[in-house]
């Protein structure tokens, strides 16, 4: 008998993956609760509508990727394609709103979307994510970032760009979209079929094509930041101004719009290089309308998802392409008579070079043993002293990445080399 595969777009976590998929999970759950937020679980299927009223019944989500089905006494329900919106569905039937203070949760779990599978795309992924319910300001918005960035730091992930935009309030969403469908149409003929359908039913996601003539078009499209009135202007600008106070790189993104239709004002992506043509690992933004749609009061809230596979893999890379020493310099002798002159010679290094990593041979170590050290350490160099050095106050320098070629130099031209 054949053997049974496990359905395409899924995979089995095994235990020797299971400490990487722990050890980011302790992660988040460790920022989450620095940033006071509890953890919340709710169960892998729901109402269909849950997400048809919720996520949107024009997004592709709904459209095409959800795994629906009748159960035994016909109720259509579905698997949950995303958080937000079950979660929302949780804390009206919860009743977990207290009056001027934010709910502030997290989650992490399984989610399903039946997607073409590719590297970083899977039909069962998992998210980590975070919602601050009830809050109308900018500085939720902004908290819910940092915590972002805090969790992706700790990670150890450095290199990504954060791409930032707002698509105001629902006025601002209909004057745009009403100009953003004129522009189109005058140029439907050039775009492509997915993005000529979209017209109609999703006019906001045509900006999200990666068609090239779709982009080029595109290009020149009317931009929603001119559309925005006073009071999604003041939202953004205000956002803007305390993720600059806070250091943070940004880069605005007028044509980021987002694949789910909740969003209001502030809509945020990372995305990273590593990934390919999947490049965004997280994602999310403001919904002041979601909780209405669901059936409750309107209460203002926003929040992010990240990808743990895209994570996962990112993290790989960069351990991949870490061809970064792990020292810069390691001190030997050719005789514990040095020794002396070889501790003054690091104290001066770290004191003139304090981003160094400098290390000072304490085991009386031969020569030999010591070279061999500095390469399993990855050292940059190698200093070593000997009786000529130590005769006449100089140092030599070896290079162990590159050609290995050697130098005996004074220590100021060592701190010259070492500032460069
Ligand atoms: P999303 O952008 O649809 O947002 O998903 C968030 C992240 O989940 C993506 O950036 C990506 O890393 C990961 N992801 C999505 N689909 C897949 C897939 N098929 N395979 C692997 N990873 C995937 C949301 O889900 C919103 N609920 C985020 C949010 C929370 N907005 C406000 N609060």
């Amino acid at each position: 008998m054949a053997t049974i595969q496990s359905i395409r777009g899924t995979k089995d976590i095994l235990p020797a993956d299971v400490n990487k998929w722990q050890e980011l999970e302790n992660i988040a759950r460790k920022v989450s609760n620095q940033f006071g937020y509890q953890e919340i679980r709710t169960p892998i299927f729901e109402k269909t509508e849950v997400f048809s009223r919720g996520v949107g019944d024009n997004t592709d989500i709904v459209n095409k990727e959800m795994y629906t089905f009748a159960d035994r006494s016909g109720e259509s329900l579905t698997l949950r394609p995303e958080q937000t919106a079950s979660l929302v569905r949780s804390v009206i039937q919860n009743n977990l709103i207290t009056e001027n203070t934010p709910t502030r949760l997290f989650y992490i779990g399984s989610y399903f979307r039946y997607e073409r599978p590719q590297k970083g795309r899977f039909r069962e992924f998992h998210q980590y994510g975070i919602e601050c319910i009830n809050s109308p300001y900018p500085e939720s918005d902004v908290e819910v970032i940092l915590l972002a960035i805090n969790f992706i730091k700790r990670l150890g992930i450095t290199d990504y760009k954060l791409k930032l935009n707002s698509i105001g309030n629902t006025e601002t969403r209909n004057k745009y979209k009403t100009a953003l469908t004129d522009y189109l149409q005058q140029n439907k003929h050039n775009l492509s079929n997915e993005s000529q359908a979209r017209i109609e039913t999703n006019t906001l996601r045509v900006l999200d094509s990666k068609n090239n003539n779709d982009i080029e078009i595109i290009a020149s499209a009317p931009s929603i930041l001119d559309y925005l009135d006073n009071e999604s202007n003041e939202h953004f600008n205000k956002v803007k101004e305390i993720l600059d106070i806070a250091n943070i790189n940004y880069e605005i993104t007028p044509t980021l719009v987002r694949g789910l239709d909740y969003y209001s004002h502030t809509v945020f992506e990372f995305q990273s290089t590593y990934l390919g043509a999947q490049d965004a690992f997280g994602g999310g933004g403001r919904y002041n309308n979601l909780f209405s749609q669901l059936g409750g009061k309107d209460i203002p809230s926003v929040g992010f998802a990240m990808g743990i596979e895209r994570l996962l893999l990112i993290l790989e890379n960069i351990k991949e392409n870490n061809t970064q020493p792990q020292i810069d310099i390691l001190i030997c002798t050719t005789n514990s008579d040095y020794l002396k002159y070889a501790t003054e010679l690091s104290l001066f290094v770290r004191q003139n070079c304090p981003n160094i990593i400098c290390i000072s041979d304490v085991n009386r170590r031969s020569l030999k043993s010591l070279l061999r050290e500095a390469n399993k350490l990855n050292s940059r160099y190698v200093i070593i002293i000997g009786e000529t050095e130590a005769a006449n106050n100089t140092i030599t320098l070896k290079y162990m990445q590159e050609n290995k070629e050697q130098i005996t130099i004074n220590k100021n031209k060592l701190i010259e080399i070492l500032t460069a």
